[in-house]
């Protein structure tokens, strides 16, 4: 029997060429088994060819993110940022109703239950209230969600676009870099809370796609980032009339 190897994607957020990019290089790398953190959709140009190819993939799960919530409801865009909420717009009027309602209607949070693997938790944005869309940049923030995150060691989460990850251990928690260079190893009677890192509009200053895999048998967590077509996705933000700021940020992963 082959070895599971699941990659978690999160934040794709309509890039299909970094969503490509990504394909091509988990092609590579013997995965079993999809789940994605939400975000599939919002900032980029190619919405439905995102949201059809990550279906495609069949993921064992799929959390709701944001921009999912807002692009599959009516809801009014209070609190969005003006280029967000523009795209939006946009990709609401885009999508048919059937995309829509799947969109609006993942859950904010699962236990992803693989046969032979520890069941894990994911959410796009925190444990401890899902539906409020908060950040975890700052230890404080993850403990709030480790505390939700009970007798699971291990939960994915999305929403900042930071690779970034916090170790729990004898009561003290920790926040590190998630760096591909450096795999986070699984250790007993350790709880993670482990961002997967952006595909679609990276924020941490590297503007590469990334994306993570796991490898329970080898108690492996490891960051993916890969080189992709910017230029393109670029030109399909102006061909499309969305705000420039969402073409001009990609280049430089902000
Ligand atoms: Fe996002």
């Amino acid at each position: 029997m082959s070895k599971i190897r699941i990659a978690l994607l999160g934040d794709i957020h309509a890039n299909l060429e970094a969503f490509n990019a990504v394909m091509e290089k988990i092609k590579t790398l013997d995965v079993t088994h999809y789940v994605c953190i939400g975000d599939i959709v919002g900032y980029n140009a190619n919405p439905k060819e995102c949201l059809d190819m990550m279906r495609a993939l069949n993921p064992v799960a799929t959390v709701r993110g944001n921009h999912d919530e807002y692009v599959g409801t009516d809801q009014d865009l209070y609190g969005f940022n003006p280029s967000a909420a523009a795209a939006v717009t946009w990709t609401r009027a885009l999508l048919n109703d059937e995309d829509r309602h799947y969109l609006a209607t993942l859950p904010y949070s699962a236990d992803v239950r693989i046969p032979g693997v520890p069941t894990f938790k994911i959410v796009h944005g925190t444990l401890d209230c899902p539906e409020k869309w908060g950040y975890i940049f700052r230890v404080r923030d993850a403990e709030l969600s480790m505390e939700n995150q009970r007798g699971f060691a291990l939960c994915f989460f999305g929403h900042t676009h930071m690779p970034l990850f916090f170790v729990e251990k004898e009561g003290e928690t920790q926040g590190f870099y998630f760096q591909q260079e450096v795999p986070i190893t699984i250790e007993p009677n350790t709880k993670y809370l482990i961002n997967v890192g952006s595909v679609g509009q990276p924020r941490d200053e590297n503007p590469t796609a990334a994306f993570t895999i796991y490898t329970p048998d080898e108690n492996k967590v490891e960051l993916y980032r890969v080189e992709y077509d910017i230029q393109t996705c670029q030109q399909k933000i102006r061909d499309a009339g969305l705000p420039e700021k969402l073409a001009a940020r990609l280049e430089i992963g902000r």
